[in-house]
């Protein structure tokens, strides 16, 4: 250990996974991440659940992180937590975790803003990944979020398209939903879909002004599809179920290749970034990589175990923020709407 090392512990709990790592300096020494599958009998996140298995996570799970990256807690530089976008009673139990241990050590809190870390997470130090260049097009596509970000510097970023209704990993989620598949139907629609057919059956592109996107239609005409086809043939979901997954997954791809395609003509920016949970998807990791050929781009796409929700993102925000000694006092609170 060099004295000029910069050890942060990361904090993580905005929706329904409770994750800390350990990051020395850019790169991950540990990244623990405890998933909640309490939810997949509800077929989505039940927030008063969430909450409550924070509580009984986050003990073990920063513990696990400290013995993983062989660090006792007295040789930790900073702390970082996620402050928001997120569900409140989620984010409350990572901020409060935070800000007491902060307290007790005596040393610099951190606040970091999710959506940023899920961009930001391309800045870990890591063999599998590669650190994109400035300005370049951050694209978020998660369960809560579906957004084109301008990234002229670390903390230097502009939304320039978002959704204008469903994220598009809640349209994965639903469109699963529909299908009898459970929570989150993301990953699942993504492995049947390589078995199946794209072109099988053509659902419609939901049409959304300039930049931005819109999920919600796409998810009545899958249900109203299925409906029509299942009074017909009652097996119709089983009998089809990797060609309507391989159709909706082609259909999402689509959307968001045409709108990337759309702002990286309007901005003349190449380099395309792309994060959160929907970026661990086969297709659209594929149709970026294409588009390398295709359109001339650079495409950077993260390490699979920093796409859905994880506090190395976090960390590496956190180690940011402390080069530039953004610390922040107790009297923060978690936030569950803030910008980006
Ligand atoms: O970033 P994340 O872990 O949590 C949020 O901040 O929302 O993203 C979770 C979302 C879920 O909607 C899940 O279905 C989706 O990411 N997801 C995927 C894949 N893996 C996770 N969607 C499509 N294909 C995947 N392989
Ligand atoms: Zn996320």
């Amino acid at each position: 250990m060099s004295t000029k090392d910069v050890y942060i512990l990361a904090i993580e709990s905005s929706c329904d996974d409770t994750s800390a790592a350990v990051l020395q300096n850019g790169k991950v020494l540990s990244n623990v991440v405890a998933n909640q599958k309490i939810h997949e009998a509800y077929g989505g996140v039940v927030p008063e659940l969430a909450s409550r298995a924070h509580q009984q996570n986050i003990v073990p799970v920063v513990h696990q992180a400290l013995t993983i990256a062989n660090i006792d807690k007295k040789q930790l530089t900073a702390i970082a937590f996620t402050r928001g976008p997120g569900l409140m009673g989620s984010l409350l139990v990572g901020t409060s975790f935070a800000k007491s241990l902060s307290l007790g050590l005596n040393i610099p809190l951190i606040e970091v803003n999710h959506m940023q870390a899920h961009i930001l997470a391309h800045f870990i130090e890591d063999e599998a990944q590669s650190i994109p260049k400035f300005p370049f097009l951050g694209m978020t596509i998660s369960g809560g979020h579906t957004q084109i970000v301008l990234v002229k510097d670390h903390f230097d970023m502009e939304v320039i398209g978002e959704t204008l209704d469903d994220a598009v990993g809640e349209a994965y989620d639903k469109s699963g939903k529909i299908l009898g598949l459970t929570y989150p139907a993301g990953p699942i629609i993504d492995k049947l879909a390589r078995e199946g057919n794209p072109k099988a059956f053509p659902f419609p592109k939901p049409k959304a002004p300039g930049l931005n996107f819109s999920f919600s239609g796409l998810k009545t005409a899958i249900l109203y599809f299925v409906q029509k086809q299942v009074k017909e043939n009652p097996n119709f979901i089983e009998e089809n179920l990797v060609d309507i997954c391989a159709s909706i997954q082609y259909t999402i791809v689509n959307i968001i290749i045409d709108k990337l395609k759309k702002a990286s003509k309007e901005t003349g920016i190449k380099t395309i970034a792309i994060g959160g949970g929907v970026s661990a998807n086969s297709a659209i990791r594929k149709a970026l990589k294409d588009g390398e050929q295709k359109y001339g781009w650079t495409a950077h796409i993260p390490k699979f175990a920093y796409t859905t929700d994880n506090a190395a993102m976090i960390g590496i925000v956190g180690y940011l923020k402390y080069l530039q000694e953004d610390f922040v006092d107790a009297s923060i609170s978690a936030s569950s709407r803030i910008k980006i």
